[in-house]
């Protein structure tokens, strides 16, 4: 295989300036200079060191907080919310949207650093690092205009049954948010904004991989929100969430990762109801390729469905299931499809397979091809297989069984394991076994053939794609999972809703209580009550 890291001639545009360190924490308002541990962050792409060693590149580091920290954090924000008397809580929704607004706008001015940052760190082609930059700034804007769109639709006053009500939501308290490193800066703020927005105060600590990224965003969190209201925070997940939850005062659990860590953090907080969980987690999509599907149409859908961004997405297809009368013409045209993809770094022209930023992927995707191989599995593309450092080709592996790892695990990288099967229940009955439950691609161009199926799926998993791959947008559907994909739903509507609870001020319908509501309604004494 040629080697992917030759291109050692990085255009300007493309380079970051390293070393790139970030020595400061957002706590209470305040950017606190870190003296103490730091880690170092390296890139998946490898670079020629002095000696002309291939070596990861070395970007810079990072503050390596401590409990201390974190339950300062914790105090920033709990202080901040004040038992829901905080200035935040109660501030009129109109100068909410109005601080996001502003934020979106001084970040946009980052957009060119965001970018650099997402490809060197996690590896992420130019075209999709530009794509998730721009879909998190429409997404902010989405979510101003559908809290504006839900707080008009609130100040309508009801009445039922000789009560007066104005019914508005309000926020869950202090929010702890976590998030991932294959999306480091939409998935964050799919989670953050609309937390923010509502009300609530946060806590806000990166995934592993992707976290310089956020550097260049801190001053504007720092300028645009009340002190305490956003909170920073670098170091490990454990050393650091374990304290917060701990303490009992956490409100919501807001994670995107994984089901262990997940299940490890609810169970520290010690008032159990008290704590909602937003979390997305483990999926293994299946696409179900039907007899009588566009083959063509299929393959690029599947293609792209299992592999853009070299699989890692939890929304990826990872497994499949192929009608055996179509299995072979199928495989023939993937594994052609496949083999047109383009490997390299992520700014090479029409890049698609990219270096992995977990340093154990290689090896654990080796681990999957080399145990599906022991037990009948075959490598359906000539360049799969191949590794070098943190990159990984992509593998076709055919036919797969259920003895094998590739078949349960989701292996969230460059490995597409296949199936045929005779009758539909076959992967029918792997998705009512599995664990998982978010999303399901159906290949047919027959209505009658899709749907019972559709029929029965709904009630499997929360989004039946039809003759195209599975995917989380456009952010205004709902994005959810049944089993241990997923708690709560996000899309820009249902996360204003997910991030807040319903409250209501009920008045008697009596002459002087009529008079009141008029009078609160018309005064603007209230953030609450009014027009
Ligand atoms: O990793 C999960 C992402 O939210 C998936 O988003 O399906 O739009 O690529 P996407």
């Amino acid at each position: 295989m040629k080697s992917i890291f030759t291109n050692t001639n990085i255009s300007a545009e493309y380079k970051v300036n390293t070393p790139y360190n970030q020595e400061t924490f957002l706590i209470n308002g305040e950017l606190k200079q870190w003296k103490n541990d730091t880690s170092k962050v390296f890139s998946p792409i490898y670079t020629k060191d002095e000696g002309g060693t291939l070596v990861p590149t070395f970007l810079g580091e990072i503050p390596n907080l401590g409990e201390k920290e974190a339950l300062e954090a914790l105090d920033a924000a709990v202080n901040a919310y004040d038992k829901g008397r905080g200035e935040w809580a109660t501030l009129k929704v109109e100068e909410r949207i109005a601080c996001v607004a502003k934020f979106a706008k001084m970040m946009l001015e980052t957009r060119e650093e965001v970018v650099r940052l997402l490809m060197w760190e996690i590896g992420k082609p130019y075209a999709e690092s530009c794509d998730e930059f721009d879909r998190t700034i429409a997404y902010i804007e989405d979510t101003l205009e559908a809290l504006k769109a839900m707080d008009n639709e609130a100040s309508e006053v009801k009445e039922h049954s000789g009560i007066l009500a104005q019914v508005r939501r309000a926020p869950l308290g202090v929010v702890l948010c976590l998030s991932p490193y294959n999306y480091p800066l939409n998935e964050t703020f799919c989670l953050l904004i609309p937390a923010l927005i509502m009300g609530n105060t946060t806590i806000f600590k990166p995934a592993k991989h992707g976290i310089l990224l956020l550097s260049p965003l801190l001053e504007a969190f720092q300028q645009c929100f009340p002190k305490g209201v956003v909170n920073i925070i670098y170091g490990s997940g454990r050393t650091l969430a374990t304290p917060i939850l701990k303490s009992g005062k956490v409100d919501v659990l807001a994670l995107i990762g994984n089901s262990k860590s997940a299940n490890i953090l609810q169970e520290y907080h010690p008032k159990k109801n008290r704590l909602r969980l937003v979390l997305g987690l483990e999926a293994k999509n299946p696409g179900i390729v039907l007899p009588d599907c566009d083959i063509d149409l299929a393959v690029k859908e599947c293609v792209l469905g299992s592999l853009a961004f070299n699989g890692q997405r939890c929304t990826a297809l990872k497994i499949l299931y192929v009608h055996e009368d179509i299995v072979e013409e199928f495989n023939q045209k993937f594994v052609a499809a496949v083999e047109e993809l383009r490997c390299g770094l992520p700014w090479d022209e029409k890049v698609n397979i990219t270096p992995l930023p977990e340093p154990h992927k290689p090896a654990y995707i080796k681990e999957l091809i080399e145990d599906a191989k022991l037990k009948g599995a075959a490598i359906l593309n000539p360049s799969g297989n191949q590794f070098e450092h943190s990159f990984a080709s992509p593998t076709v592996l055919y036919p797969v069984n259920n003895t094998m790892k590739v078949y349960h695990e989701e292996q969230f990288g460059p490995v597409v394991p296949i199936l045929s099967f005779k009758d539909i229940t076959e992967p029918l009955e792997y998705i009512s076994e599995s664990n998982y439950g978010q999303q399901v691609s159906l290949f047919s161009k027959n209505s009658a053939t899709l749907a019972p199926l559709i029929d029965s799926l709904v009630n499997q998993v929360c989004r039946v794609n039809i003759n195209s791959k599975c995917q989380r947008g456009p952010d205004v559907l709902p994005f959810v999972g049944r089993k241990d994909s997923a708690v709560s739903t996000l899309s820009v509507h249902d996360a204003l809703r997910t991030f807040s609870i319903r409250t209501l001020v009920a008045f008697r319908d009596t002459t002087v209580n009529t008079e009141i509501l008029e009078k609160l309604l018309d005064s603007n004494k209230s953030n609450f009550i009014k027009r």
